[in-house]
This record gives structure tokens, sequence and C-alpha cells, in this order.
């Protein structure tokens, strides 16, 4: 599976175009994280990029988004593990999160809301002025970016990583697609 193949995908099966910002920013922080563990940097970018590719095609429906996910990820020809963690991350199927990957894209899938919330609170609305202690800030208070879980950000201690670091390091692999990101 490249990476191509997945983005024609997501061309074909998702319109909202802010969605495809949030996997383009998910595949980021997961291509970051990956190559800070010493993961396999393609595999965990590839899952982030995948992970929401049935949100329109499920509409919205938390009891199938990302079982459909999964199956279309194998379908394309992603690893048994690839798909464990996009099937797990919905953490409405209570399936637990068991390995590193898994552990990577649920705490990594929240944290790129609250980024993309301080970013466009700032006058000029970009990413490149936005320090990691304003996003600190912003975690703390719990109405700002309500819908980005600050437990399930907090679940990246599971990967051995302090939240100011993975806060850290999830801005700048933002950062480094900023254009993409239109901010
Ligand atoms: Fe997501």
């Amino acid at each position: 599976m490249t990476r191509q193949e997945v983005l024609n995908s997501i061309k074909a099966n998702v319109e909202n175009k802010n969605l495809v910002k949030h996997m383009l920013a998910t595949e980021a922080i997961m291509r970051a994280l990956a190559r800070h563990l010493g993961e396999n940097e393609d595999e965990w970018g590839l899952t982030g990029l995948l992970h929401d590719i049935d949100v329109e095609l499920t509409g919205g429906d938390m009891n199938t988004h990302s079982k459909l996910g999964a199956d279309l990820a194998r379908e394309m020809g992603a690893s048994e593990a690839m798909a464990h963690a996009i099937l797990c991350h919905n953490a409405a199927h209570g399936i637990p999160c068991e390995t590193r990957l898994d552990k990577a894209l649920f705490c990594a899938d929240p944290i790129t809301g609250l980024i993309t919330a301080a970013a466009l609170v700032r006058p000029d609305k970009k990413l490149a002025g936005v320090e990691a202690k304003s996003v600190r800030k912003r975690f703390k208070e719990k109405s700002f970016a309500a819908g980005a879980s600050r437990e399930q950000i907090s679940s990246c201690s599971e990967l051995g990583l302090e939240l100011e670091e993975f806060i850290a390091l999830s801005l700048e692999a933002m950062k480094g697609i900023a254009e993409d990101l239109g901010l």
C-alpha cells in the first residue's frame, strides 16, 4: 500500500476538507511519533492518514465507524496491526488499545483538534506563532476545543511520553505541513 493509493482512496471517499486536513495532521504526528520511538514510520503514518476514511461512509454512526474503516484498510493491503489500530481508535467499540501503534493513534487523533484550535484563535490564524506552552495552557482550559478529549491526549503516557513532550512533538509535526493544513 502506497501513500498515493491512500490519498486516492481519501479523494474518493472524503469530501469534507477539514476532515482530510485532520487525517493529514494525524499522519504527520504519527510519523513523528514513529521516528521518536524507533518504529516503522510509513506503517504508523499511513495508519494515521487512513484512520477516518469511513467517517462520511458511515454517516458519523459511531457503531460502525472504524469497523468499516478497518475493513477498507485491509482491502487496501494494510497490515492487521494497522487495521487493529484503526478499529480500536473509536472507543465506542470498547476494544482496548494493546500495541504501541494502537496507543499512538489513540492519543494522536484528538491532539490535532487542540492544536488546530490554538492556531485559529490567533489573529493570523497560523501555526507558525503557536508555542508549545500556549497549547499546554489551552489543554488545561476544559471549554477550549472541548471535543479534543484531554483524557485521550493524556494517554500518551502509555507510550512513555510526558504530556509536554507529546505536545511539542505534535506541534512541530503539524508545523511541518502547515501549508497543507491551511494554517
Ligand atoms: Fe480522527
